[in-house]
């Protein structure tokens, strides 16, 4: 079974021929991390960009949505998912969001039953905080990962610790704060030492962690940046100057979905 790359292309916000042509471009240049999501609207683009592709070297992760999370409404996704993006499985399937509302065990029962059909390699989750982790330790559930936004201006270190301890890896979303640390000062004197950009000084910050990232870039440049950050290495003193950069500052609040405090 391929293990999650720790690099993947996020792909939020990028639609139909542009959506699959980034994705294609993305394949060329080495990505074999694609993240996805129902609410994305992408699911067929990406399935015709990856439809000729090896499909046993590249690594898939979808979503279902917040408000997709009961068994029933599970079970029609899942079904539905492996057709728009013409795959036989997909790699690792997340609950997007926690829904307050619905027993997530019992969300999470359905998505180990297409794992053990084979149809979804490893289950995961979303925007989990503390209160969720606890609730499902004594289930046991082979959680993979817990996709959260983090990065120098959101550290979430008690968080991270909790899911290392759980044996849960962390992936970090939003990791570039949409382009922001190309204006942060002590990320671009890093990147002068590396010869590296602020940004790709934020994603090897994440690297140096064992955390996996997917930054979404649909420009060649970014891409291509975005890929290349495993020759060099941050010291010891960049990682604590990067520590201190630490604002708590989220870049994702979207309208309507619960907000969980870590
Ligand atoms: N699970 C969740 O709830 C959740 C929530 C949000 C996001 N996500 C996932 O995480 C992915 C990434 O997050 P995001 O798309 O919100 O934000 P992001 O990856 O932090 O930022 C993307 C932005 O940064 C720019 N960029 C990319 N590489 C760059 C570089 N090397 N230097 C400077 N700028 C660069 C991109 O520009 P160009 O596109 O012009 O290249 C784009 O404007 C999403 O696409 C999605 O797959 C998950």
């Amino acid at each position: 079974m391929l293990k999650m790359p720790l690099i993947g292309l996020g792909t939020w916000k990028l639609y139909a021929e542009e959506c699959e042509s980034t994705v294609k471009t993305a394949l060329e240049l080495g990505y074999r991390h694609i993240d996805t999501a129902d609410e994305y609207q992408n699911h067929e683009a990406i399935g015709r960009a990856i439809k000729s592709f090896p499909r046993n070297e590249l690594y898939l992760t979808t979503k279902v949505a917040v408000h997709e999370l009961l068994p029933n409404q599970v079970e029609a996704a899942v079904p539905r998912f492996l057709k728009e993006l013409q795959t036989d499985y997909i790699d690792l399937l997340l609950i997007h969001w926690p829904n307050p509302n619905v027993d997530l065990v019992e969300t999470l029962k359905t998505m180990i039953s297409f794992q053990k059909q084979g149809l979804i390699r490893s289950i995961g989750i979303s925007n989990f905080v503390r209160f969720h982790l606890e609730m499902l330790a004594p289930y046991q559930f082979p959680i993979l990962t817990n996709q959260i936004e983090l990065h120098p201006y959101l550290q979430r270190r008690s968080l991270v610790a909790l899911c290392k301890k759980m044996g849960i890896t962390v992936t970090a979303y939003r990791p570039l704060a949409k382009g922001a640390f190309e204006q942060d000062p002590i990320l671009q004197e890093i990147g002068k030492v590396h010869g590296k950009s602020a940004s790709q000084v934020a994603l090897r910050w994440l690297i140096e962690q064992d955390i996996a990232a997917i930054p979404k870039a649909a420009s060649l440049q970014h891409m291509k940046d975005n890929l290349d950050i495993f020759d060099f290495k941050l010291s010891p003193s960049e990682m604590l100057q990067i520590e201190k950069l630490d604002q708590g500052k989220r870049f994702c609040a979207p309208a309507g979905m619960p907000i969980f405090e870590d």
